[in-house]
């Protein structure tokens, strides 16, 4: 055990070197990014923001970056075959491909990070453009994901030099999404340890909870997973890995069509999930569905919530509680055809934790599915 000091050094110790203000954006790699940025601004409530592409001088790509309060998302696809963005899909399909971090100093990450072992994708590299610039590196995580830092404390552009404002004549209205709450990544078979390692030693991070597959699993299935933060607990990466059960992991399922490790989903922050979800329902996203068993005691399980149940319960929102509180959640269906990346939105009630107590009601709505594709 250690002592209160030594957990104090720890954590200072854990804060210096890499600190963070959240995520700046996140880019996916998509077989056609015009329509993925229309399906984002149609379905979820992302307004245009900047756009990046032959118009603009770029020759190999197009990249549309769509905005929701403090989310921004990028839709990248390549303009040709032999190109390392057509390769990533030809091998994924369409997923994130990167998780750009908010930093004050781009060049002190790259080179903490790598010092401690961290693989570079980029050194630091000074864009620029009559806005001002930014300073941006990367470095390699899980499978072929990366992460940039992102240095943006002289610059008023739109979004990142390069880009140009993307004015558009359709602007549906916000979901009300706020920012990202966490991304989880799906990692190999006994591969969670050594991700959380490179978590702790590379960025700095604390392992703030960990489940295993006691906690995580059902009359088939089965998975572990660690949850990940840095120091100001504004970037939180929980790691999966597949475990043995009965049946496939849905860990496992997706290793298989993603063709590797990656990330699994992105967890969105709203101030009002009915609202919210009521709004993504009749736009179009479709949600796991939750027994209506499931509320039958939901009140003796999490105690009493704001919330009145029948809505929570019509829309399939689940809820959990902590000892500082409790969260509401909900998962969409996986947002390809590929059985891969989906979105949970999440709005937190003073909980900072992850739902623990639905994982059994999630994870076999997530069997059916599976079942569904036979893939179980
Ligand atoms: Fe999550």
């Amino acid at each position: 055990m250690s002592t209160p000091i030594a957990s104090g050094m720890q954590a200072a110790a854990h804060t210096d070197f890499l600190p963070l203000h959240g995520t700046d954006y996140v880019e996916f790699y998509v077989g056609n990014a015009k329509q993925a940025a229309h399906f984002y601004k149609t379905a979820f409530g992302f307004q245009s923001l900047a756009y990046s592409g032959p118009e603009t001088g770029v020759r190999d790509r197009a990249s549309y970056a769509v905005r929701q309060n403090k989310l921004t998302f990028v839709f990248t696809t390549p303009l040709r075959t032999d190109n390392e963005i057509a390769d990533h899909i030809y091998k994924h399909g369409d997923g994130v491909k990167v998780l750009a971090l908010k930093v004050e100093d781009a060049t002190s990450a790259w080179k903490e990070t790598t010092k401690r072992g961290g693989e570079s994708a980029m050194e630091p590299t000074v864009l620029e453009d009559k806005h001002g610039k930014v300073v941006v590196s990367a470095i390699k995580t899980y499978g072929d994901t990366l992460h940039y830092f992102i240095e943006r404390g002289q610059y008023n552009g739109v979004f990142l030099p390069g880009f140009v404002e993307w004015k558009s004549e359709y602007n549906p209205t916000s979901t009300g999404l706020q920012y990202v709450d966490h991304c989880v990544g799906n990692v190999g078979w006994n591969q969670m340890n050594k991700w959380v390692g490179f978590y702790e030693t590379v960025l700095g991070f604390r392992n703030i909870l960990s489940f295993d597959d006691n906690d995580i699993s059902t009359e088939y299935s089965a998975l572990m997973s660690k949850v990940m933060s840095n120091g100001n607990g504004y970037v939180k990466f929980p790691i999966n890995e597949p475990a043995e059960g009965k049946k496939k992991s849905q860990v496992e399922e997706y290793l298989d069509f993603y063709n590797g490790e990656g990330v699994q989903h992105v967890a969105l922050a709203t101030n009002d999930i009915i609202e919210t979800v009521t709004a993504l329902k009749s736009r179009g996203v479709e949600f796991l569905s939750i027994p209506t068993s499931y509320y039958d005691d939901l009140e003796e399980r999490v105690g009493k919530i704001d919330e009145d149940l029948k809505p929570l319960a019509e829309l399939g929102i689940l809820v959990d509680s902590d000892d500082e509180g409790y969260l509401l959640q909900i998962f969409t269906r996986p947002v390809e055809d590929r059985p891969t990346l989906f979105f949970e939105i999440i709005q937190r009630k003073g909980a900072k934790s992850f739902g623990k107590g639905n994982f059994k009601a999630l994870f076999e709505a997530l069997e059916r599915e599976q079942e569904k594709r036979g893939n179980l």
